[in-house]
């Protein structure tokens, strides 16, 4: 790929664009995003996430970053565990997100300790050193410079601090590898043309996960990024992979 481009989907594009490509998949799939993940994923995503939790080792008192954290699935349940004492900021880029996370999070009486802050990943907008936890999920093959955004969460997490990415990845078999490829680019832009008038926004998911660096080269990058004992789990059969670093 040539200087200043970087891919959307499988389309090259100027890196400067992406950004403002990638926020009109994120306004136009807001107000369904959550019904289209139950229903694509056959609600598998709620095991995924739980297992992120399971993994972040998370107490009470404890700052919480949820990145990219869109309508909040991770900072509800990371809300409860923190209590009175701890706070979790729900960053996301995309004001459409935000509001939709924000109205779900209040319905559910989850209003104390929760900020909302719109903010890239990229520049994020907090002290060195403050966070105990940061998870990034599903996000971080949205970004468009995305070892700049890794350098970034490895300077607002606290030293003893530990980074989950949650993100699709590569599957371990080539089996499930078609299965998925026939789902992904025959079954889902179908779903999100029927449920969520919006087959182009779909397209553009399967052709994301495609494009995101596999298991091995995201360790990698987390390791450039300054992360130690960077490892990871691949979750139903590596269609997604939690990989887990420390700062110390
Ligand atoms: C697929 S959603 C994931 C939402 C939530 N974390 C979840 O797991 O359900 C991806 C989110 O990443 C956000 N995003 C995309 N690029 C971003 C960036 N550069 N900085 C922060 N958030 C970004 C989008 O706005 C969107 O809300």
């Amino acid at each position: 790929m040539s200087e200043g481009t970087t891919h959307f989907g499988y389309q090259t594009v100027a890196a400067d664009d992406k950004e403002k490509l990638v926020a009109s998949v994120f306004h136009s799939v807001a107000a369904k995003y959550d019904l289209m993940n139950d229903l694509m994923s056959f609600g598998i995503h709620r095991l995924w996430k739980r297992f992120a939790i399971d993994c972040s080792g998370i107490r009470p008192g404890h700052k919480v970053l949820d990145l990219a954290g869109g309508t909040g699935d991770l900072t509800a349940r990371f809300s409860r565990i923190t209590g009175p004492q701890g706070e979790v900021v729900l960053a996301d880029i995309n004001d459409s997100m935000l509001k939709v996370g924000r109205n779900k999070l209040r319905n559910l009486g989850l209003v104390d300790n929760i900020r909302y802050v719109q903010a890239n990943a990229e520049a994020l907008p907090f002290p060195d050193n403050h966070f105990d936890l940061i998870t990034i999920g599903f996000g971080l093959r949205n970004v468009t410079d995305k070892q700049q955004a890794l350098d970034s969460m490895f300077r607002v997490l606290k030293p003893g601090g530990r980074l989950l990415v949650l993100e699709f990845s590569k599957p371990t078999s080539e089996l499930m590898s078609k299965l998925y490829d026939l789902y992904s680019f025959r079954i889902l832009p179908k779903m999100g043309a029927l449920v969520a008038q919006d087959s182009e926004s779909y397209q553009y998911l399967a052709e994301s996960i495609r494009m995101h660096p596999d298991q091995e080269t995201l360790k990698g990058m987390m390791e450039q990024s300054g992360f130690e004992e960077v490892n990871y789990y691949n979750l139903t059969q590596g269609i997604v992979a939690l990989h887990r670093g420390y700062k110390f």
